[in-house]
């Protein structure tokens, strides 16, 4: 078990390897697709609406991500962990990227940073990276942005929209990013994307060609009944638990848990 590395994913991308990506929140989930050989662990700003209930991923702060970011960084040996910053922590300035992401990076254990945008924070970017921190971008829809996208829309479609993609793009990989997402873009786009770029494209609903593929772990591992269209159900892991917790409700209330080899006599 080789412990992954910022060099590997480039690596990767030269030889053909796809390179993989779960969303992990804490130390558990952490664990489990650490051994399974996930490459890449994400702790999302997508905790926001998928683990404490809220309604997108804009109220998240900072500080409410930093002790999940801590636990995926305490379970993960091999993969390699990327930590987001939240809405509101880098859009101001570059000074203000910067200290956001000294503080993920030192109090959390992450080894690397996400921010969504292209162009607009390129600043923010270079910023980051000059400061010793590698940077993974995000591109296409971007969740933070849902307003001003008019919400779940896929990306790149109609004129011009392969150019800008690209420019932004090119605008992360010119300031030092080491890979990009690319999240809910045409399959044809993201292929020319993928192909025009040194870096590696780690897609969500981008189609096959990106260089690799991210999915949110709960829609991944089927927990909730619902999952978005570009993402598959690998398990039933929401059945399992409601199975399980059922299981346990008729073993107490039937009065056959705790049995004699649960109880200590003396
Ligand atoms: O926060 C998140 O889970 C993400 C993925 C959708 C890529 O940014």
């Amino acid at each position: 078990m080789k412990k992954v590395r910022i060099h590997h994913f480039a690596e990767m991308k030269a030889r053909g390897e796809k390179i993989t990506m779960l969303t992990a929140y804490d130390y558990p989930s952490a664990r489990a697709f650490d051994a399974a050989g996930v490459d890449m662990l994400l702790v999302g700003d997508s905790m926001g609406d998928n683990m404490l209930g809220m309604d997108s991923t804009v109220p998240l702060e900072l500080d409410e991500m930093i002790p999940f970011a801590r636990a995926v960084a305490r379970g993960a040996e091999r993969a390699f962990v990327v930590a987001d910053l939240p809405f509101g922590t880098y859009e101001v300035s570059p000074e203000q990227a910067v200290t956001s992401a000294i503080r993920m990076m030192k109090l959390s254990g992450a080894e690397a940073i996400k921010f969504e945008g292209g162009r607009r924070v390129a600043a923010q970017v270079k910023a980051v990276t000059d400061a010793g921190i590698p940077f993974c971008g995000h591109l296409g829809f971007t969740p933070q942005s849902a307003n001003a996208l008019g919400g779940h829309r896929v990306q790149g479609r109609g004129d011009g929209g392969y150019d800008a993609l690209l420019a932004d793009a090119v605008a992360l990989q010119e300031a030092g990013a080491f890979a990009v997402v690319l999240e809910m873009v045409v399959a044809p786009i993201a292929e020319k994307i993928s192909a025009a770029l040194d870096i590696p494209t780690i897609g969500i609903g981008a189609g096959a060609h990106t260089d690799g593929q991210v999915l949110v772990w709960l829609d991944a591992m089927g927990v909730g009944d619902w999952h978005p269209r570009f993402s598959r159900q690998f398990a039933a892991v929401g059945q399992a638990m409601t199975d399980g917790a059922a299981a346990y409700v008729a073993a107490v209330k039937g009065g056959e848990f705790p049995a004699a080899e649960h109880t200590f006599d003396s």
